[in-house]
């Protein structure tokens, strides 16, 4: 299963707004198209939002009526924006749009037909690399899941938040692979319910023993001494380590912290902005008050209620124990091994 590819000429993505009740599929003809489902969360994670945009870039060059190189890279450029400002925080789209581009700006090319053909096949890397990259995360972190442990998770890190396969789950994944058996408690996340939705779905295919708790439960069980590792995703690391990841994920590092419980984000190099040197800088996405009052349509409260709906917040780097890579887990001092996993060093 991939949440996201390619197929005849247009971008296939599993519309994740209808699971866990249907799996359904849409099938998106323009760049425009694929910058909404980015924005409307049909497709959502940052590995996948990533490839998304990958594929939405080589959709705008076909799109595109450009008959000259220069033409082409001109409306590349701003395809690339209308991209961009589809979801702020995840670093991985801006990330998948800027290689397409230098790609695209490399001068190598004499005809568009050329680099509309190119920049599908870096887009289609773009989205087997993830698989790839999730698969070497999953056999750096699986050791850290012991016999009988009880694992805390947050959001969906899985195959749908990423092409496959999965980061912080797929870590969970490769450890139920390699016989490992332990239970796995999901943070339902409020208020677009990504634990309970998303990441049960997956471990319920999995085979995985899981429950789901409400946000507000993740505490209590900490202090039962029932959770013995606690791990997260992320949608931007900065340069010092502090994280980028759903709303909800910052009073998970303080508890842990508070519980003395190992506390790991589990992220691909692409999400690392180094050019970022602290968390203060990450942009943080302010959603539609309206998903807290009324999620999937469903009005909990009367609509005319008021709420505020951040999507992310940022972990300060002191709480984690590590950021597990694809090349490796990256421990502290984070300013020192994320400049080399990044440079694809082994950490
Ligand atoms: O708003 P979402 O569902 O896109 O947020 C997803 C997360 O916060 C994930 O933890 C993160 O993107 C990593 S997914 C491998």
């Amino acid at each position: 299963m991939r949440s996201v590819e390619w197929e005849a000429g247009a971008v296939k993505m599993i519309d994740q707004r209808a699971l866990p009740w249907k799996l359904e599929y849409v099938r998106l003809e323009t760049v425009e198209a694929v910058a909404e489902s980015i924005a409307n969360m049909t497709v959502r994670g940052a590995p996948a939002i990533g490839a998304s945009a990958a594929f939405g870039m080589a959709l705008a060059a076909r799109q595109s009526p450009a008959t000259t190189v220069e033409a082409l890279i001109d409306d590349l450029r701003q395809y690339g924006e209308l991209l961009n400002a589809a979801r702020p925080t995840a670093v991985n789209l801006a990330w998948a749009v800027k290689r397409l581009l230098q790609i695209a700006e490399s001068g190598e090319f004499n005809s568009v037909d050329d680099l509309r053909e190119v920049l599908l096949m870096a887009a289609q890397q773009v989205a087997d690399d993830d698989v790839a990259i999730n698969r070497r995360i999953g056999a750096w972190g699986s050791s850290l899941i012991d016999q009988g442990a009880t694992v805390l998770h947050h959001c969906n890190t899985g195959a749908l938040a990423t092409v496959d396969y999965g980061t912080a789950l797929g870590v969970i994944r490769a450890a139920h692979e390699a016989g490992t058996d332990f239970h796995v408690l999901l943070d339902e996340t409020r208020p677009r319910l990504q634990g309970s939705r998303l990441s049960a779905w997956e471990l319920e295919q999995l085979g995985v023993s899981y429950d789901i708790i409400p946000d507000t439960a993740a505490g209590y069980y900490m202090q039962n001494s029932e959770v013995n590792l606690i791990l997260v995703g992320a949608d931007r690391v900065a340069a010092n380590g502090d994280f980028a990841n759903k709303i909800g994920t910052y009073q998970l590092a303080i508890m842990a912290a508070a519980h003395s419980i190992p506390f790991y984000s589990v992220a691909p190099t692409s999400t690392i902005d180094l050019s970022l040197k602290t968390g203060a800088d990450i942009p943080i996405e302010l959603r539609d008050p309206a998903e807290v009052t009324t999620p999937y349509g469903n009005p909990i409260v009367p609509t005319h209620f008021k709420a505020r709906n951040p999507a992310f917040d940022v972990s300060p780097h002191r709480y984690l124990s590590g950021i597990v890579t694809e090349n490796g887990i990256a421990r502290p001092p984070f300013s020192e091994s994320l400049r080399r996993a990044v440079a694809g060093d082994r950490v």
